[in-house]
């Protein structure tokens, strides 16, 4: 008897999504050791938490699919983009990769959608809030690095943000939690 309840098509897409969380937990370890070895201990500490969630991301993923009588697959990884030449550029790249992350999800949740697979639509939405808060997080360094001085910051000032930055909390706080007693 076959117990798969995915379909071919939600399979693949699926493990697609696998990969690239995967990826992206290659990503922000390149990007660490690269903070790290730039002498942003900070930004290195936060960038090696986050690889960590991404591994755990990919892990949700996999035993979804295990879940449903599917079968995940574990493939070889692309390489890691380049070192940025500075931090305006490492968050500037981080924030477009998770944006990336973001339409890969709206696909998976859209297919689902169109193929009443309401089981993975479900399992999707935990992803779709993942991103707001992946995506607000990074904002957030490039407001910091904004206020610091972009480009043109001090040598005082990215130190200071880069104490502030290691002592952040990994999750961001969302609209949804706003109140007028406690805007956000
Ligand atoms: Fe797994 Fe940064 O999204």
């Amino acid at each position: 008897m076959d117990t798969n309840r995915l379909s071919k098509a939600i399979t693949d897409i699926l493990n697609n999504q696998v990969k690239k969380e995967a990826e992206a937990a290659q990503i922000y370890l390149s990007y660490a050791t690269w903070a790290d070895s730039e002498g942003y201990a900070g930004v290195a500490n936060l960038l090696f938490r986050h690889s960590g969630e991404e591994r755990d991301h990919m892990m949700k993923v996999i035993d979804y699919i295990q879940e449903r009588g599917g079968r995940a697959k574990v493939t070889a990884l692309s390489a890691p983009p380049k070192d940025p030449k500075n931090l305006q550029e490492c968050f500037e790249k981080i924030f477009q990769h998770e944006v990336d992350n973001t339409n890969a999800i709206y696909e998976i949740v859209s297919l689902s959608h169109d193929e009443k697979d309401w089981a993975t639509w479900n399992f999707g939405q935990w992803f779709v809030k993942e991103q707001i808060e992946e995506e607000t997080l990074v904002m957030d360094l490039l407001d910091k690095l904004k206020i610091a001085g972009g480009a043109k910051a001090t040598s005082e000032s990215l130190l200071y943000l880069d104490s502030k930055i290691g002592q952040q909390d990994d999750d961001a706080d969302l609209a949804r939690d706003a109140s007028v007693e406690s805007p956000q």
